[in-house]
């Protein structure tokens, strides 16, 4: 049994400025209270990609706001908030620094603890928030800027079993769109005008497919999408469609390859994972979404997949992430410097726990 808790979380590590409240109960479940988000895409979008600088500028403008509105759809006060946590890494550093700041600021005033909290840990722990998953589960974590095959034995005991040797999977998707003429971001859109295509008519590339460990590579399949592009160019509406189809096919299959070959090393853990989730901002992906379900029925996993508001970044998951930690006794001092690179596993290293 828990004390009940609440906790206060602030996301700002790249274009979305986001504020949450989230609360466990005393058996442990968690509940969302409120979750807020702005989303930076209109200030971005006239780049192609996220600029540090205005993101960074955009967060200090959204996130007073945000956290009052955090706050008043949980309808809570400050003191009705048993921690803060806020972001502290890994991510554009300005934008970062923004959020920990706050963070840091209104848990000194109102005399509450403070957690930092690794993105990534966030987007690994959500499924525990919205599917109440116990450890230890296999963790496919597809973002913008991280492709990565997890085994997640328990709140702060990561294995990273493989990663990308170059762009991860929502880059690709993001450049694939860019090279397509589509806006930015790309992900979305991709998927979008897959809907309508042939995913037959390209035999793209599937890197790193077969091999024993659970690595990937997305950069070759995007160059094979840009020398077709350029090769039947100029593209209709329908050339648009079909690249887009054949490249996330492309990417589903290689997705799938690389969770089987995690699954088989970790088949002779002492205690081999009973679920597959799936988080990150790609998660969101409809194709992506079937094909892990295919994949664990006939694995025998169960499979939790947050629903796509909870995929791409958010303020919930870095409340839950840090009620997690805070109710295990973790907490952070206000030395705490925000971290541009902070790799999950990290956590394992002694000289980690605890301090910056
Ligand atoms: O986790 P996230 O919100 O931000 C970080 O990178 O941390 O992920 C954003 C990435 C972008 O690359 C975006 O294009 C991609 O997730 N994405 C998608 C979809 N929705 C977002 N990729 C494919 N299909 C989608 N439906
Ligand atoms: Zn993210």
């Amino acid at each position: 049994m828990w004390a009940s808790l609440r906790v206060l979380g602030l996301e700002s590590t790249c274009d979305e400025t986001a504020a949450a409240v989230v609360e466990a109960d005393s058996m442990g479940r968690g509940k969302i209270l409120s979750n807020a988000v702005l989303s930076q895409i209109a200030e971005h979008a006239a780049y192609g990609g996220v600029v540090p600088e205005i993101a960074a500028r955009a967060h200090v403008e959204a996130l007073d706001p945000l956290i009052r509105k955090a706050l008043a759809e949980a309808d809570c006060a400050i003191e009705d908030i048993d921690a803060i946590a806020a972001a502290g890494g890994p991510g554009l550093i300005g934008g970062v620094m923004v959020g920990l700041t706050m963070g840091k600021a209104i848990a000194l005033a109102a005399g509450k603890p403070f957690v930092a909290v690794n993105h990534l840990e966030a987007h690994a722990l959500t499924p525990r928030l919205t599917d109440n998953i116990d450890f230890p589960y296999l963790l496919l974590l597809v973002s913008g800027g991280h492709s990565q095959l997890v085994a997640v034995n328990g709140v702060g005991d990561y294995q990273r079993l493989g990663s990308t040797v170059d762009d991860a999977v929502g880059e690709a998707f993001d450049k694939a769109a860019k090279l397509l003429g589509l806006p930015y971001p790309g992900g979305p859109r991709v998927e979008q005008a897959a809907l309508g295509g042939d995913p037959a008519r390209f035999d793209f590339p599937r890197p790193m497919t077969g091999r024993r460990n659970p690595d990937f590579s997305f950069s070759g399949l995007k160059t094979a999408v840009r020398q077709e592009a350029e090769r039947i160019a100029p593209l209709t509406n329908t050339d648009v469609a079909d690249l887009c189809a054949s490249f996330q096919a492309a990417a589903v299959d290689v997705l799938v390859d690389r969770c089987r070959a995690a699954l088989r090393l970790l088949a002779d853990a002492p205690k081999p994972p009973t679920a597959l989730v799936a988080a990150g901002g790609v998660a969101a992906n409809g194709a992506i979404r079937r094909a892990l379900g295919r994949l664990c029925a006939e694995a025998g996993l169960k499979l939790a997949l947050p629903p796509p508001g909870l995929c791409s970044d958010n303020g919930a998951m870095i409340a839950w992430a840090g009620l997690e930690r805070f109710r295990l006794g973790l907490s952070d001092g206000m030395d705490f410097a925000a971290r541009p690179r902070w790799p999950l596993d990290a956590r394992q290293d002694p000289r980690w726990h605890g301090k910056a």
